[in-house]
């Protein structure tokens, strides 16, 4: 493990949720155009919500700011509620009041999604690159859509999801097994490029991976391992996530 990578492990689900929104809205309030990068699933919406209320409770101008969607499902219509795009409206966007120009996602559809990608791409880069990517954590160590085997020269494309998730979305949009399902995520090398990274995982589910991805060798078959050569990445746990370290 790398000398520079900081962890910190909490004791609740509450102090986890807090600590992580304070890291958001202290880049936000930091550097009023920064450029954040949000990850959606179990882990994150609790602290989306807290930093959505404690900007309504005192609030403060976002209207240099850029929020983005680490990766988006392809194949799904924008107002799927599994959709990130619509995750993220629920849970942070729509409470901050965001202008539409202040938040950039991936499509849920394209008839080109590589340029779709490379344009993402360049708009990050034009507002000033990541400041801040908040990451959750696979349970087979995946990072967006980067499942296990993902170059870790990876960028921004469309890839496979995991069985279940495909599984779980086929059945709650009623989407038929020949329509294609998929994701559209930022590659290992686009994730790399971020100027500071939060990794966030809790739960015993996670407790496996956390290990492999801090203590086990760097490789592509755990795609989280990459973290171990960010110069700033910072790692946060629960106790039950970080049992094994
Ligand atoms: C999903 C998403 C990721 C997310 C991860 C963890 O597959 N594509 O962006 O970070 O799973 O999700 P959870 O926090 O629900 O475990």
């Amino acid at each position: 493990m790398n000398s520079r990578m900081n962890s910190t492990i909490l004791k609740t689900e509450e102090a986890f949720d807090l600590y992580a929104a304070e890291r958001i809205l202290s880049q936000m309030r930091s550097k009023p155009d920064a450029v954040i990068g949000l990850s959606t699933g179990r882990t994150t919406g609790a602290m989306h919500r807290l930093v959505a209320g404690a900007w309504q409770a005192c609030p403060f101008d976002l209207s240099a700011l850029t929020f983005f969607g680490l990766d988006e499902v392809v194949g799904v219509s924008p107002e799927y509620s599994g959709a990130c795009v619509a995750m993220l409206r629920r849970e942070i966007f729509g409470p901050l009041g965001l202008d539409e120009s202040r938040f950039l996602m991936l499509p849920t559809a394209s008839d080109d999604y590589p340029a779709a990608c490379l344009a993402f791409r360049k708009e990050l880069a034009r507002r000033g690159g990541i400041d801040l990517l908040v990451l959750g954590l696979g349970e087979n160590g995946h990072l967006g859509f980067n499942q296990p085997g993902s170059s870790f020269g990876s960028r921004a494309r469309v890839a496979e999801m995991d069985p279940a998730l495909e599984a779980r979305i086929r059945r709650e949009t009623g989407t038929p097994p020949d329509v294609f399902l998929g994701g559209v995520t930022l590659g290992l090398a686009d994730i790399m490029e971020a100027r500071s990274l939060l990794l966030v995982a809790k739960g015993p589910a996670k407790a496996e991976i956390v290990h492999a991805m801090l203590k086990g060798p760097v490789t592509e078959a755990v795609p989280a391992s990459i973290l171990q050569r960010h110069p700033h990445c910072d790692f946060l746990f629960d106790t039950q996530a970080a049992a094994l370290l």
